[in-house]
């Protein structure tokens, strides 16, 4: 998702970024790795990630080294070549107890095998010396590719009723607002770790009525409890991320509603396209 609402942004100045697929760059493989990135690479942005929470409970060494060892080569070879890295991670780097948005500075505490594996990429990102950018974010959706959004807005064009869960608080976020805040953080120097999502906040079920409510507002879309509701990985109950340093660097994040608006006409005119 991220890496398509990247090469979608337009290219303002300098060079229009290369998008590589997993084909052409695989990062399990240090020699693919190292074919991509030449000492004339001035910015490596990894979109790529093993991005299945649930799937990570049953196949924690698949999500360990493609998030945490291989971002750690990822952030050396960036080092050796004099690059740029930017590296996307998560707030399932936090274990939700808290109350207020986590800020960027917040020990990393992650209850679930996908979390960890994240945790990792970041701290051995900051351990590698490497002049880098990592982009924590949450709930990812675009007019594409596999995400809650897009489940929504099937099934509730298919079903009268759904059952969501109603006690999981977070911000969603659109990739396209992802590419450009990132984007922009880089302009302006940002350096270290920053959070981007949309602003403000909702649950899972006040997410999925906001979809309902726009494609078919008969579908009545009713709150259920996480423990109603169990998946393989635990999730946090509060993963609201602070926005404040980055809204302070590149001004105010989108509204999470205007966000979805924007994606939910895209999927609207793409009905019946691949995904
Ligand atoms: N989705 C969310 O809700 C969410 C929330 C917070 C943070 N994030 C983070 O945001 C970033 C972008 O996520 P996304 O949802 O846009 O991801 P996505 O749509 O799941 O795409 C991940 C991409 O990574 C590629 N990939 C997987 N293993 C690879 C490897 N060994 N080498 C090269 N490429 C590989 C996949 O290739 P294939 O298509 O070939 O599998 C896929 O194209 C990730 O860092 C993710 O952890 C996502």
């Amino acid at each position: 998702m991220l890496g398509r609402a990247w090469l979608s942004l337009p290219v303002v100045d300098g060079p229009a970024p290369l998008g590589l697929s997993r084909r052409e760059c695989d990062l399990l493989d240090p020699d693919s790795v190292a074919g991509v990135i030449g000492d004339d690479t001035r910015l490596v942005i990894n979109c790529a990630a093993y991005t299945d929470v649930d799937g990570a409970e049953r196949n924690e060494a698949a999500a360990t080294a493609v998030n945490g060892t291989a971002v750690g080569e990822l952030a050396v070879r960036c080092r050796e070549a004099g690059a740029t890295l930017v590296h996307y991670s998560t707030d399932y780097v936090f274990d939700g107890a808290a109350t207020e948005p986590y800020r960027v500075d917040q020990p990393r505490r992650p209850l679930n095998a996908y979390g960890l594996s994240k945790a990792l990429g970041e701290e051995l990102i900051e351990a590698s010396g490497v002049d880098h950018l990592i982009v924590r974010t949450s709930w990812l959706y675009a007019a594409h590719g596999s995400n809650f959004v897009r489940t929504i807005a099937r099934l509730c064009q298919e079903r009268d009723e759904l059952r969501v869960v109603a006690d999981q608080r977070g911000r969603p976020t659109s990739a396209l607002t992802l590419a450009d805040a990132t984007r922009r953080l880089l302009e302006s120097g940002a350096r270290g770790v920053r959070h981007v999502c949309d602003s403000g906040e909702c649950t899972w079920r006040e997410l999925a009525g906001a979809v309902a409510s726009r494609l078919n507002p008969s579908c009545i879309v009713h709150p259920c409890t996480t423990a109603e509701f169990p998946r393989p990985a635990r999730r946090p109950a509060y993963s609201v991320l602070d926005l404040s340093l980055t809204e302070r660097e590149i001004g105010p994040l989108p509204a999470w509603r205007d966000a979805l608006e924007r994606i939910l006409n895209e999927i609207n005119e793409t009905a019946g396209e691949p995904a």
